[in-house]
């Protein structure tokens, strides 16, 4: 069994084991070949006896965990949206692990409590958002989320609905045709139902139509519904739509109804100055969640949600027994009572290190850098006549099939762009993942990875468009 000696041994060799690793991830398939069930069936069905030397582990890892791991890091890594890391953010992790404090108080690692406070406050002047919100770190977006929605209810219902639940009352939820899948889920949970999450239609920019919205609301209340939440998207999944805030926020408060802003993946985008007008009318919203974890450099898990009243999110989530109560209560923060989850990660740490490492500066430049980049491929796409740019690309996400001369019915060129995709992904040269917006099948490309170089890119593009181009050949 390790002991220190050992542990400060395995440990040097382990660091040397990660740099190598990063540094060749690029020659890596994106994307793992194994097929189900294979490493399972490799590992053994029983945990071991007795102690197993580290280096025999180690060994086991890297000869059958590692070959049938998606390689998030590789430069050629364009698939859903990233999880991006970075050098002092794993430096950072590595400390978490082996402090090995659970935060879930003031009390039980009030640096962590501190250090995370003093983040927030950061990421609000980084992201130029409203001074006075409070924010909290959360585990993901689909947490923060589903604090919003159960904030607004136990808000809405005089603070009655923890106590007596739903009392009949029907509440509605609304969101854009193209909000993701985690407001359904937190719908659920909070109790109140999906034939109660409205989905509003888009425009032909897949973003929100407001005045549908206030229509929606309006019926609803005049058919006896409690209209709740409104939960807007910075950045929809499928194709980083942007719903606007600036007529949205109006008519939320017009309408008494709380408004939730879901900018997972692009909030980040806030940290350039010339990306804020996009989020106009963010400043009236009622909450906000986005996540470091997924642009920002910062290993999972790391979601930033901001509130516009603190008070109803701890009146919300504050439970307090006996054993949790401690003297400085009302004096600091502590976070259990902003969220769901007692037991809390020292998450704030990596992300000290990674904005004290890059510099707000260079994070800048990075984030200008991917969104050069995804110019680039676009450019390219728009100069090639079979490559059909699908949807705009307000950020470094691309959406795009191909359509080659002989097919002209959706359903063709749909199996034809499957067939694409998932020939691109088997070549294990890059990692791409696809949408779908009214029966069209739609392949992304979101060029946000930490290591990714204009390099990467060309050589992404002209596997795509080899690849398209032998596959059209066939037809
Ligand atoms: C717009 C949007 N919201 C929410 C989520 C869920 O994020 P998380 O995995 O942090 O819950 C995603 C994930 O990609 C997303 O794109």
């Amino acid at each position: 069994m390790l002991d220190l000696t050992s542990f400060r041994r395995e440990a040097h060799a382990l660091v040397d084991w990660m740099a190598d690793y990063l540094e060749t991830v690029d020659s890596y398939p994106v994307k793992a070949r194994t097929a189900p069930y294979e490493i399972f069936n490799k590992l053994p069905d029983t945990p071991p006896e007795n102690s197993e030397p580290f280096k025999k582990i180690m060994n086991d890892f890297v000869a059958h965990i590692l070959p049938g791991m998606t390689h998030w890091q590789h430069p050629r890594f364009f698939a859903y949206f990233p999880a991006n890391s970075s050098y002092a953010s794993v430096l950072g992790e590595m400390l978490t692990a082996t402090l090995g404090a659970q935060c879930m108080i003031w009390e039980t690692s009030p640096a962590a409590a501190e250090l995370e406070e003093k983040m927030m406050n950061w990421l609000k002047e980084m992201l130029d958002l409203p001074r006075e919100w409070d924010g909290v770190m959360q585990d993901t977006a689909s947490a923060a989320t589903l604090c919003a929605i159960l904030s607004a209810r136990e808000k809405k219902s005089g603070f009655t609905s923890n106590q007596q639940g739903l009392n009949g009352t029907r509440y509605r939820v609304y969101c854009s045709t193209q909000t993701h899948s985690s407001i359904d889920k937190a719908v659920r949970i909070a109790g109140l139902g999906t034939d109660h999450l409205v989905k509003v239609a888009v425009d032909d920019k897949l973003a929100m139509q407001p005045e549908t919205l206030r229509q929606a609301i309006e019926q609803d209340r005049r058919k006896g519904y409690t209209p709740l939440c409104v939960i807007a998207t910075f950045g929809t999944t499928g194709t980083t739509a942007i719903d606007p805030l600036a007529p949205i926020a109006p008519i939320c408060r017009e309408q008494d109804v709380w408004l939730h802003v879901d900018a997972a993946y692009a909030g980040t985008a806030l940290i350039l100055p010339e990306y804020r007008s996009l989020a106009s009318g963010l400043e009236h919203a009622d909450s906000f969640v986005f996540n470091p974890h997924k642009w920002m450099f910062t290993n999972f898990d790391c979601s930033a949600y901001f509130v516009r009243d603190k008070a109803t999110l701890i009146r919300t989530f504050e439970i307090l027994p006996e054993y949790l109560k401690t003297g400085q209560r009302g004096q600091v923060n502590d976070y259990r009572d902003w969220g769901i989850a007692l037991g809390r990660r020292f998450r704030a740490l990596k992300l000290w290190f990674v904005i004290r490492d890059f510099g707000v500066a260079g994070i800048r430049k990075r984030l200008r850098e991917h969104i050069a980049l995804a110019r680039q491929v676009e450019q390219w796409m728009r100069e090639e006549a079979a490559c059909e740019c699908m949807a705009p690309a307000p950020f470094n996400a691309l959406f795009f099939r191909w359509h080659p001369k002989k097919l002209t019915a959706t359903d063709e060129l749909n199996r034809f762009n499957a067939r694409l995709l998932q020939t691109l992904n088997d070549s294990g040269r890059l990692y791409l993942t696809h949408t779908r917006i009214n029966d069209t099948f739609i392949i992304r490309m979101v060029i946000g990875q930490t290591y990714v170089r204009e390099e990467h890119v060309r050589k992404a593009w002209r596997h795509i468009k080899e690849t398209a181009q032998k596959l059209s050949a066939e037809l």
